[in-house]
């Protein structure tokens, strides 16, 4: 970043982006959003997100300075309308109330959390007390609120922000670096999608096939060989075939089946019927040109010892 120049994602960068700049295309004129914990962080960004594809955003937050901020930023962001953000100041222990909050949205977005991180035994009780309403029990209670209107007209969204502790317990909170790498992660898949022209999709470094294990931070390399040939890798070991080899030779053979009987002095019929093995266990579209492409790689990176077990 040179001097002068806006951070990303700042609001003074969002202001300079031209309307419809967005990675994704998002047209929400004529809806209306509810947004909570939207005074900060994840939730303001949202709020100002939705605002800049035309809904009119109801923000939520306890904290009425952070929302009076909120408002004054959307009057700035590019593509939203005039009080396009309402601030909606609300603690959402009262259930009752954020229940009444969500009638009528269209797009709801569960946002609003506490993060407080401690040893059990020094775990202020009130304060679990006051998450497990906040967290669980508010955004069923603004789900509630919300899903009338939603079925009603046959259309709605709903986002339940979540932490990777949703999907996997921690004894400790991510620290800082840890919590950076998938994001990196994250980031550069992004960039390769709007490189692509697939800008507004979603993949995961996964989804790339082998471009997945340069854009990884962590390459995950033995993942990589299992998911690509992994099945004739465990139908050798299983049977004592020669599917690997066959592969190995066929490729080196620029493809052609007389070629690769040669190779292995084999009949031409053997190398057919190990090919519908391979086909059989790899899918028959294996030897499309991209799955041959990272077939292929994945052949070299087994020989180079990338399987989990081998030396
Ligand atoms: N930032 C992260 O790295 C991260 C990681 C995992 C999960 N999350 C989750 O994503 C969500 C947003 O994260 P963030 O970093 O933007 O958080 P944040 O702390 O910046 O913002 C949370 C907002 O929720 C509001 N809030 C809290 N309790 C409330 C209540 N009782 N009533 C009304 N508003 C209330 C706060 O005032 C605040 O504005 C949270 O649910 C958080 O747990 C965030």
């Amino acid at each position: 970043m040179g001097p002068g120049e806006a951070r990303p994602g700042s609001d003074h960068e969002l202001a300079q982006r031209p309307p419809g700049s967005y990675a994704t295309a998002l047209d929400l004129r004529g809806r209306t959003a509810l947004v909570t914990g939207a005074a900060g962080g994840i939730g303001r960004a949202c709020a100002l997100r939705l605002a800049a594809a035309g809904a009119r955003v109801g923000a939520v937050d306890r904290d009425a300075a952070g929302l009076a901020e909120l408002v004054d930023a959307a009057g700035r962001t590019p593509g939203a309308a005039g009080g396009a953000v309402e601030p909606y100041v609300l603690d959402l222990t009262d259930l009752d109330a954020a229940e009444r909050a969500a009638a009528g949205t269209d797009v709801l977005v569960n946002n609003a959390g506490i993060q407080l991180v401690r040893p059990i035994e020094e775990f202020p009780p009130d304060v679990f007390h006051t998450v497990l309403t906040v967290m669980p029990e508010a955004p069923f209670r603004l789900i509630r609120g919300a899903l009338p209107h939603m079925y009603e007209q046959g259309w709605g969204r709903i986002v339940n922000m979540s932490s990777v502790h949703g999907l996997r317990a921690s004894a400790h909170p991510a620290r800082r670096e840890a919590a950076r790498r998938p994001y990196a992660e994250a980031r550069r898949c992004l960039d390769a999608l709007n490189l692509l022209g697939r800008g507004g999709d979603g993949a995961a470094a996964d989804d790339f096939g082998f471009l997945g294990l340069l854009l990884a931070g962590e390459r995950d390399v033995a993942g990589f060989v299992t998911r690509t040939i992994g099945p004739v890798v465990a139908y050798d070991e299983r049977r004592g075939t020669e599917l690997l080899d066959t592969l190995d030779a066929y490729f080196a053979s620029g493809m052609s089946p007389v070629r690769t009987k040669d190779e292995l002095h084999v009949h031409v019929n053997t190398v057919a019927q190990r090919l519908e093995r391979v086909a059989r266990l790899l899918g028959d579209d294996w030897q499309s040109p991209a799955r041959v492409l990272e077939v292929q790689l994945a052949l070299r990176l087994h020989r180079l010892g990338a399987l989990p077990g081998r030396g």
